[in-house]
């Protein structure tokens, strides 16, 4: 498989491996990542007493709307790229506060400083121009709005844990999470999307250069899987 972030590709990708995409990510994270929303959610709770409209950017299949859903938001948006995601986030989500978008994170449809609460779970690596992303994400979140980011990154320490987790990642990973999925290439594109993605130090210095304030940074797992919370300006 040769790499590439074109959104069209990853796009059919999410749409291809939805029926599988929650039952893998919950196993092959160890039944982790609903941990990881979970923890972050209650942070949030604690940073603000509410958030009237939420925006699950690259919601896929709504883990991440399903806790936002306990912040007892006016209005949650859940946007994507992929219909077969959106379709599973309908069903899953199927109450008249969620509403579902198929749209880029690149061009938003909303008007600025509309969103209390942004949030972006395992999602921000797929981004196509991760930058202008980012700037979008600014544009539509309300001064004093927070900006969680839930993901993945590059690690910057090469200690023996990360070199046998990496083995794991590489190797073993994407042969089982293929078969699994009865994909081709889905689970070789997760571990080059980690492996050419930034660290969280380089993706903080990209939101500070976009509009928003450090609140804090959360190392879930290992140095790699970080929940980043941020203010806008
Ligand atoms: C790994 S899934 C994460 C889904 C969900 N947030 C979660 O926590 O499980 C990444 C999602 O990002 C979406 N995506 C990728 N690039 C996108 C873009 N440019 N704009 C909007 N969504 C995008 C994909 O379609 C996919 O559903």
């Amino acid at each position: 498989m040769k790499y590439t972030k074109d959104k069209e590709f990853v796009g059919k990708m999410f749409d291809e491996i939805s029926p599988s995409y929650d039952r893998l990510n919950h196993f092959l994270s160890g039944y982790q990542d609903n941990r990881w929303r979970k923890k972050a959610i209650k942070i949030l709770g604690e940073l603000q007493p509410s958030y009237n409209k939420i925006l699950d950017l690259a919601s896929g299949s709504g883990d991440l709307g399903i806790e936002f859903m306990k912040l007892h938001p006016q209005i949650l948006y859940s946007v994507d790229i992929s219909r077969e995601m959106l379709k599973i986030n309908d069903t899953k989500l199927s109450n008249d506060k969620n509403i579902t978008l198929r749209a880029e994170a690149e061009h938003l449809p909303f008007a600025d400083g509309v969103i209390d609460l942004c949030g972006v779970a395992f999602g921000v690596r797929n981004f196509q121009d991760l930058e202008e992303c980012i700037r979008e994400i600014a544009r539509v979140i309300k001064p004093g709005g927070i900006f969680l980011t839930i993901e993945m990154f590059k690690p910057f320490k090469d200690t023996i844990t990360n070199r046998s987790f990496k083995v794991y990642f590489e190797k073993v990973l994407p042969k089982l999470g293929n078969k699994l999925s009865n994909s081709k290439y889905a689970y070789d594109y997760l571990f080059e999307s980690v492996d050419n993605f930034i660290t969280v130090d380089s993706y903080n210095t990209l939101l500070m250069q976009n509009n928003f304030k450090f609140i804090k940074v959360k190392n879930n797992f290992l140095g790699i899987v970080h929940s980043v919370f941020a203010e806008k300006l």
